[in-house]
């Protein structure tokens, strides 16, 4: 099912174009990766997706449901959430619980469900052990890895996330990759991940889409096939080609 349907869009910052007709699309159960050079316009293009930026030209569709027909719920993380400051008043279970509110109603009361759901979410992160802390006192992979926890608290249908793996190190990085692979495939969630790092995603990710801006300031968007995706295209042409014979 389409959650995301973004066709040409242009998006300027005062007179500057920064996109320009970009066309892509996002859907439940698949994990996608969005990839481009620093500059390349990849937070932009997640900004005017969740509506915090206004396109200039083109259309945003973000599904109003799930594949269950509930209203869709969506989480953003957005870049950097590691420089939380150092007075960040909550504990770490505090803040991951905070994720469960808009679920329920602010005035109603957190149950065993939510506390299960909470656990559940600073273990697959490995952050269980930490969950007294304050957030000021951690590092900051490790307030990334309290950020994502809240997220998965929160059991969005739709994951928008901004290099969410900054500051990480490269066993939790790909344990988290293998997390929203399962998240997506396992649970039909949508997926649409900015990383600068394709290669270490490839094993995970369906999908690659490439921004790219070219010497004369013109912008393009790919959709790439990731290595994954082309060995199923590739085992599926064979398995034709068999039933063929
Ligand atoms: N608030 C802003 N005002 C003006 N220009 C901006 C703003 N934010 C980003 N830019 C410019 O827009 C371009 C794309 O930025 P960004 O979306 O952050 O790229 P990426 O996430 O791919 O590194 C860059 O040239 C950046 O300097
Ligand atoms: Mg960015």
């Amino acid at each position: 099912m389409r959650y995301i349907d973004v066709k040409n869009l242009t998006f300027y910052y005062d007179r500057e174009p920064v996109l320009e007709n970009i066309s892509y699309h996002v859907d439940s159960g698949e994990f996608v990766t969005l990839t481009g050079e620093n500059g390349a316009a990849k937070s932009t293009l997640i900004k005017t997706t969740l509506g915090i930026l206004h396109p200039k030209q083109g259309s945003v569709l973000l599904s109003d449901k799930n594949t269950r027909g509930e209203k869709l719920r969506m989480a953003y993380l957005p870049q950097q959430v590691a420089s939380f400051n150092a007075g960040f008043p909550s504990s770490v279970y505090e803040f991951v619980m905070s994720g469960r509110y808009p679920r329920r109603g602010w005035f109603k009361k957190m149950g065993t469900h939510d506390a299960e759901h909470v656990q559940t979410a600073l273990e697959a992160v490995g952050m269980w052990s930490y969950r007294s802390k304050r957030i000021g006192e951690l590092s900051g992979g490790q307030k990334q890895r309290v950020a994502i926890a809240r997220m998965f608290a929160s059991d969005p249908d739709l994951f928008i996330l901004d290099e969410p793996t900054t500051g990480m190190d490269d066993i939790s990085s790909s344990d988290f990759y293998q997390l929203m692979h399962h998240a997506a495939h396992t649970h039909g969630k949508a997926v649409l991940m900015v990383t600068h790092d394709p290669e270490e995603v490839k094993d995970f990710a369906d999908r690659n889409i490439h921004l790219l801006k070219d010497e004369n300031g013109k912008f393009a968007c790919f959709d790439l096939h990731t290595e994954r995706e082309q060995q199923v295209l590739q085992q599926e042409e064979i398995s034709e080609e068999v039933s063929n014979v």
